[in-house]
């Protein structure tokens, strides 16, 4: 259909994402898909069980706006045995249609036009779009390379009169960097005395690999004092298509937060709210996510070992980071392409989460896939 207006786009540099294009060409080209983040393995029967016996039992209809308050228990329960930090079921934690629609609410009832939002590059995708679509100016940092750590001189440097909020993300997609105790302290102490709110998408809480293991925003109580904490069950219980997630913050600041959501999306699915309740009271399930998936992080760097890839370090996530260099000279959009086309095996190149496209010869896997996938994929990436 042909339209008869012509808006001028509020996102004009925005595209499909990257995640959705590689997706796509892996299947057209029926290459393994090591690209878009989602396991290619079932969750576990007892949670199909509990959101079968949800919808069995009737609950089918709208649950409270801001989340099922058996569900908010659990999740206020489980933050204060992991980071001793209490949050009221009913007045500070809100679920969400995953964490992207907790993303976008935040920024949106925050973020006002001319508001200042400091970001971290290589940054996840969805941030800058929902701070440009509500009128919002990116202020756009780099992470350190190869480390991937952030600068705090730089931070102290970027803070103004019009900084509203900065964005952290650990563990870190698509880096697989942590940020330290010793980070956010930082970060609490530039933001003290001023407006800033802290915004941490935290939705690999349960996938971190250091010994100290993730470091909640949620621990330290001043910064949690500012901060909207981001998580999804979607990367906890292998859902990702569920899409179902949740915000945590005081009162004052969720209150706000809730204004927009429930004009947003007013509710979350109910089964699958009752049928996470249920599944998330043996908490060995989000215990028993990071021993999962360092082994798998382990078998396939070991598998990978034998390629001319150059592996960076994972901290945490289920991503993994590799130079190419040894292999091509590519920039690494073409290399990802090419890879996917004529080698059969999809990845991300990590120029997609920078504006400018810097290119550091890297792409990003990941692992989170039977094992039997990643040594098919290993295979062909061998013959390089
Ligand atoms: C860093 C980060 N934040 C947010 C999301 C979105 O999570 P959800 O699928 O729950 O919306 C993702 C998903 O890949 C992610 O990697």
């Amino acid at each position: 259909m042909q339209a008869s207006v012509h808006p001028v786009s509020k996102l004009p540099q925005v595209g499909t994402t990257i995640f959705t294009v590689m997706s796509k060409l892996a299947a057209d080209c029926g290459a393994i898909n090591l690209s878009q983040g989602f396991p290619d393995f079932q969750p576990e029967p007892a949670l199909f069980d509990a959101v079968e016996r949800a919808m069995w039992d009737g609950r089918n209809q709208y649950p409270p706006m801001s989340g099922l308050p058996e569900l908010r228990a659990g999740i206020a329960a489980k933050v204060e045995a992991l980071y001793g930090a209490r949050y009221d079921a009913d007045s500070e934690v809100t679920v969400t249609a995953g964490a992207t629609q907790g993303l976008f609410t935040a920024i949106a009832a925050f973020v006002r036009s001319g508001d200042e939002v400091i970001v971290f590059e290589p940054v996840y995708d969805s941030y800058g779009p929902a701070v440009e679509t509500v009128g919002g100016k990116l202020v756009r940092l780099s992470l350190s390379f190869p480390d991937y750590r952030i600068d705090w001189a730089a931070v102290r440097a970027a803070i103004g009169p019009h900084t509203r909020m900065i964005i952290v993300n650990s563990p870190h997609n698509p880096t697989g960097s942590l940020l330290s105790a010793a980070d956010l302290r930082e970060l609490a102490a530039l933001t003290a005395g001023t407006d800033i709110i802290v915004l941490s998408d935290e939705v690999y809480e349960h996938i971190a690999f250091s010994p100290e293991g993730h470091q909640s925003v949620a621990r330290l109580p001043e910064l949690a004092a500012r901060s909207l904490i981001v998580s999804s069950f979607g990367k906890t219980y292998h859902i990702t298509g569920w899409k179902v997630g949740y915000v945590l913050a005081p009162a004052e600041l969720t209150s706000e937060f809730r204004k927009v959501h429930q004009f947003n999306v007013f509710t979350v699915n109910t089964p699958a709210q009752a049928g996470i309740a249920s599944y998330m009271q043996d908490a060995s399930h989000h215990l028993g996510l990071a021993d999962f998936y360092r082994a798998k992080r382990d078998f396939f760097r070991d598998a990978m070992a034998a390629t001319k890839f150059e592996l960076l370090p994972c901290h945490g996530t289920y991503f993994q980071l590799a130079r190419y260099g040894r292999i091509s000279s590519l920039g690494d959009r073409a290399f990802a392409e090419w890879l996917t086309r004529e080698v059969g095996v999809a990845v991300i190149p990590v120029s997609a989460f920078y504006a400018d496209g810097r290119d550091d010869g890297v792409v990003r896997f990941c692992f989170a896939k039977q094992e039997a996938t990643l040594l098919s994929a290993v295979e062909h990436l061998r013959a390089l």
